[in-house]
């Protein structure tokens, strides 16, 4: 205890005799548990409050820099003393890593660095990582309405965790994740370099674009390519439950879901509802659409690929792309495009989530084992999300970003929101879903398949186990950059790139 006193001593020492030339000196935005800040600070990015609690491991410090310079001066320090490091952009990490440690840790909270400009000429637009999506897709539409952005669903998520491990939303069978679209970046190394994608090189501008931003260094800026969208899509949510042959719907959709045109998205969300039966459950399939285009096509395209869903004009609504985010995001009709710029969610629930992905459809049998584990007393609140590959995923190499999940897989699955229901629904899953390596999509942070050793250095051997989960043979090439960009591990977490020779 009294060691790690004095690493906090020493730490906060060695910021403040850093000399700035900005006109706020680095002192004014360090915030520790004596200043009646901290708990502000520290809880406004919690975006799941199981990590809230008084059990959690708190920060010793909280630096949220306004300029670059404060960030190599916490880099430079953080080195010095041995003060572990914890870089948070819009804190939605599933484990909370981005503010929870158990060694003696400071945070560097990116909130303040949340400019962007967006260059309608070129299609294109630099976002500093404080930024929220939904910030970003607010300022995109201000300037264009046939300009958006491939990314998540939820406008409060951070852009620098999100698109540092790849990010997708209801474009992404058009236009891919959002790393595929990300054209140059700004990170501050290990040394305290402002490095741009020519001076950092291909590999390590690679590495970021999907193996998770916390191994390498601090990414303080994204350069995106902006994409076209119409002047009017088409959104759809088409409710079906057990007794409207939702089973039957449902194995069906596996069939067309990857192979539709790209300019249709349809996603289902399943839980257990209240049947209209008196006193009895049902479970319920939600086909969630989004069709870059307007009913007009959309209902024709529907007749020819997925007649039995039986959409109809009335099931469908057109509007702006923008407009489609808010609706997708869970705002009412009519509410203002301002929503975007809160970055406090709409709900803040506590969550546990596990991912999977599925490459062979999964018979109507295997669906019905799945409504079973929905009856069970813990689910009254699961929820499990099946998103649509195919389009333009299936074009991307594995090898193009460490983002291995591209041609092959019919869709993703998200399994929420008890840990011992996921548990149990993860194993009766196993027969259905992508086997050696059973892989797993990095933004949906899982520690139950590995972690780093906390005992030291972590081998390759069992690194691996969490890594080709995550990343296939891309493991290799993450580990070789991290070993030339950290070989001293600075950046670390529990489950950051390991920086050990590779075994071949
Ligand atoms: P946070 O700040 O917690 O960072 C996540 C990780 O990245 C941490 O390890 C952190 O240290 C590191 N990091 C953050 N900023 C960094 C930087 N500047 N430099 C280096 N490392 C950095 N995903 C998706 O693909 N589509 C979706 O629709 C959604 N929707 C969604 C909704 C909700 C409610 C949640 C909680 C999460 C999602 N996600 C998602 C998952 C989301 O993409 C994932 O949690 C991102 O990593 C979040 O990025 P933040 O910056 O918010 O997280």
């Amino acid at each position: 205890l009294a060691a790690s006193a004095d690493v906090h001593e020493n730490f906060l020492h060695c910021l403040t005799l850093q000399y700035s030339h900005n006109t706020t000196p680095i002192s004014q935005v360090i915030y520790t548990p004596n200043n009646s800040s901290y708990s502000s600070v520290l809880q406004f990015s919690i975006q799941n409050p199981r990590f809230l609690s008084p059990a959690t491991p708190k920060p010793l410090v909280i630096i949220t820099p306004l300029y670059e310079s404060h960030i190599q001066v916490a880099i430079n320090c953080s080195r010095k003393h041995g003060m572990h490091i914890r870089v948070r952009s819009g804190g939605h990490d599933y484990k909370g890593l981005s503010y929870v440690s158990d060694a003696p840790f400071f945070i560097l909270d990116l909130i303040n660095l949340r400019s962007i400009s967006v260059d309608v000429a070129n299609s294109t637009a630099w976002v500093q990582v404080g930024a929220t999506i939904g910030e970003l897709y607010y300022r995109i539409a201000d300037k264009s309405t046939s300009l958006g952005f491939p990314a998540g669903v939820c406008p409060t998520v951070g852009v620098g965790g999100h698109f540092s491990g790849e990010g997708y939303g209801m474009l992404l069978r058009k236009f891919g994740l959002a790393a595929d679209n990300v054209i140059d970046a700004h990170l501050i190394d290990i040394n305290g370099r402002i490095l741009d994608r020519e001076s950092m090189g291909e590999d390590l501008f690679w590495a970021i674009r999907g193996g998770g931003g916390a191994s390498f260094g601090v990414i303080i800026a994204w350069k995106i390519m902006l994409v076209p969208v119409p002047s009017t899509v088409t959104v759809f949510t088409v409710q079906k439950t057990l007794e409207q042959n939702a089973t039957m719907l449902v194995h069906r959709w596996q069939y067309i879901a990857d192979k539709l045109d790209g300019d249709l998205f349809i996603r289902i969300v399943l839980r257990r509802v209240n049947s209209s039966e008196e006193g009895k459950k049902t479970i319920e399939a939600s086909f969630n659409s989004l069709f870059l285009g307007g009913i007009d096509e959309l209902l024709p395209l529907m007749q020819e690929s997925f007649p039995e869903l039986g959409l109809v004009k009335e099931d469908c609504i057109e509007m702006s792309w923008i407009e489609s985010i808010l609706y997708f995001a869970g705002f009412p009709g009519g509410a203002s495009l301002d929503v975007l710029l809160d970055r406090t969610p709409l709900t803040r629930r506590f969550f546990e989530a596990r991912s999977d992905y599925v490459k062979e459809p999964i018979s109507e049998i295997g669906l019905e084992g799945i409504w079973r584990r929905f009856y069970e007393e813990e689910a009254t609140a699961a929820e499990m999300i099946f998103s649509p590959y195919g389009g333009r995923m299936n074009e991307i190499p594995e090898s193009k970003t460490p983002f291995p999940h591209r041609a092959g897989n019919i869709y993703k699955i998200q399994h929420l929101v008890h840990m011992s229901w996921i548990r149990r629904l993860y194993s009766y899953m196993a027969p259905y879903v992508s086997k050696s390596p059973r892989a797993t999509y990095l933004n949906y942070r899982d520690l139950d398949i590995g972690t780093n050793s906390n005992k030291g250095n972590t081998s390759y051997a069992q690194a691996s186990i969490w890594g080709v989960k995550y990343f296939k043979n891309n493991f290799n090439r993450l580990v070789q950059v991290k070993a030339s960009v950290d070989p001293m591990n600075f950046f670390r977490n529990e489950q950051s790139i390991p920086p050990v020779s590779v075994p071949w």
